[in-house]
């Protein structure tokens, strides 16, 4: 039997959903969340289904691949599958050669959970390491601290004010109230929520969406960021700590969430919420 590159269609993406919720798990290593796809969903399901390839054997999916950007390709692989000779090769191949639609020609990054074989093919083959990324981890056994902030969990008539702020976090996104609906109408969404952070004054001023695997399962956070004219006052803190709270009610036994290492701000935010760094992770980077 071997390995075999398919293309979901929006039939197919639920599965696709399923697969990666189920290669979550405490102490694996980070890779592509449902959580991942639940926010590039955004963008509609055709487009989703256009930007998804698994890789599959004996009907059974094996890798998952998100096309996140022009020549990214982000990866999970079932964990039973990350040192299997068999799969890494035909994966290798599938993305180094243009013509499998996989990435186009030229430059490309490809993200892979740290310890996958493919990940040594690659760099026998060339591919360089790019510049660090931390992904950080909260244990939720235990109770988490109250955000000192009014935190409402947002629904369809709040998307336009949630955006808002979010636009205000994020300059030069394009995350419209259009967008958040197409994001909310997507499988991983059925397990998140969007919440939005007021002031004492009563501004909203932070915004975070939190994905859960399913109970027992790590939970994430994406994207989280602050009003730019609401920074350094504490709330990118108290967002952090009501997602985690938030995951924590949806059954997570953990919060993950992964930022460039240079980002300094977030990772001390991270921290300062009760995640913990963990070895810092690399993409890996072809130049033609
Ligand atoms: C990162 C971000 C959320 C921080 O929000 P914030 O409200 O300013 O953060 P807080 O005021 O809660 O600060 C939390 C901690 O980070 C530190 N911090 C915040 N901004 C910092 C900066 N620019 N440089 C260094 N430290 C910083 C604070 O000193 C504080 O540390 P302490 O708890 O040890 O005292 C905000 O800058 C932001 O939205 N950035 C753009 C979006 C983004 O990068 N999101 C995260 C990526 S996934």
């Amino acid at each position: 039997m071997t390995t075999v590159l398919g293309k979901p269609g929006t039939d197919g993406l639920g599965e696709a959903v399923r697969a990666l919720r189920e290669w979550q798990h405490d102490g694996a290593p980070a890779q592509l969340h449902p959580g991942d796809l639940g926010w590039f969903w955004r963008t509609g399901p055709e487009t989703t289904a256009g930007a998804v390839r698994t890789w599959s054997r004996n009907g059974r999916i094996r890798a998952v691949g998100l096309l996140d950007g022009p020549g990214l390709l982000r990866l999970a692989i079932a964990p039973d599958a990350l040192r299997d000779e068999e799969t890494a090769r035909r994966m290798a191949e599938d993305i180094t050669a243009p013509e499998r639609g996989v990435l186009p020609k030229g430059r490309a990054d490809i993200e892979s959970p740290t310890g996958a074989l493919l990940q040594d093919l690659l760099s026998e083959a060339g591919w360089s390491a790019e510049e660090p990324w931390t992904p950080l981890r909260r244990d939720l056994t235990g109770p988490v601290d109250d955000p000192g902030l009014r935190i409402e969990t947002v629904g369809p008539e709040r998307a336009q004010l949630f955006t808002a702020v979010h636009r205000a976090a994020f300059g030069g996104s394009s995350f419209t109230e259009r967008r958040w609906h197409a994001m909310a109408a997507g499988a991983p969404y059925t397990e998140a929520r969007s919440l939005l952070a007021h002031n004492a004054r009563g501004d909203a001023v932070a915004v975070v969406t939190v994905w859960s695997a399913g109970p027992g399962r790590p939970g994430l956070l994406e994207p989280l960021g602050v009003h730019r004219d609401h920074r350094r006052h504490g709330h990118g803190r108290a967002i952090a700590l009501a997602a985690a709270s938030a995951l924590r009610e949806l059954g997570s036994s953990s919060a993950l969430v992964s930022t460039p290492s240079a980002n300094t701000a977030a990772v001390t935010t991270y921290t300062s919420a009760g995640f913990r760094p963990r070895p810092e992770v690399r993409d890996l980077h072809r130049d033609e």
